[in-house]
């Protein structure tokens, strides 16, 4: 699966990210970004905690803590262009290079989708921002995020299957690909 911009303008439109919802965030993050640090030592005690994550973390802690700090303060930056699209696959392919499984960024993903509402509870109260609409912009970020990353295994995985079998990847790619119906032609017949 390679993502390109129909792809992803499917997923933005879909998912519902409404107009405005970039200032929507970057307002959210003057008071989310102070508590970003407290969510990542959460999560890397998690990370430390289990036997499988903790191999690829514990001997990097603090370094890796800045980064996901750096990655989670963007994602109240405000600006989703292709720049940051960008980088979420670029993130998806250091990961991949790493070895990390896609289980273990599925996981963080849900640690984040877990532990954001509440987050967003105590500051959009103090707000007086409705929980619910705030709640759904990050969550559909992360969604976002995750579907970019994993974009990238899903190449390294063709990359191998080109390695094994011989065949061109765009050849792999149309013996696979579930392409949309057109409406002319639709699922009903
Ligand atoms: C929500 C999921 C995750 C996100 C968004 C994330 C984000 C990041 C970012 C931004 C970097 C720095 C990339 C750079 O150098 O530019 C990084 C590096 C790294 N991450 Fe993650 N990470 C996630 C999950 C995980 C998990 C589950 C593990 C391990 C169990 C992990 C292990 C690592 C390692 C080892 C590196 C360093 C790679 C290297 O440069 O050698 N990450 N991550």
């Amino acid at each position: 699966m390679s993502t390109n911009s129909s792809d992803v303008q499917t997923l933005m439109h879909i998912g519902g990210f409404s107009s405005g919802y970039e200032e929507h965030l970057r307002h959210l993050g003057q008071y989310l970004v102070p508590r970003l640090p407290e969510l990542t030592d959460r999560f890397y005690e998690c990370l430390l905690a289990n036997e499988l994550t903790c191999p690829y973390v514990e001997r990097r802690v603090e370094q890796l803590k800045k980064a996901h700090i750096a990655w989670l303060t963007e994602l109240f930056s405000g600006d989703y262009g292709e720049d940051f699209m960008a980088r979420q696959r670029r993130i998806g392919e250091i990961h991949v290079a790493v070895g990390i499984p896609p289980p273990f960024v599925a996981s963080s993903m849900s640690f984040l989708r877990s532990a954001f509402p509440n987050e967003i509870e105590i500051i959009a109260r103090s707000l007086g921002e409705p929980i619910g609409i705030c709640t759904g912009m990050i969550l559909r970020l992360l969604d976002l995020c995750q579907y970019l990353i994993d974009s990238a295994y899903e190449a390294e995985r063709m990359r191998r299957l080109t390695a094994a079998t011989g065949m061109s990847p765009a050849l792999l790619e149309n013996l696979i690909a579930l392409r949309p119906v057109t409406k002319q032609k639709s699922i009903m017949g």
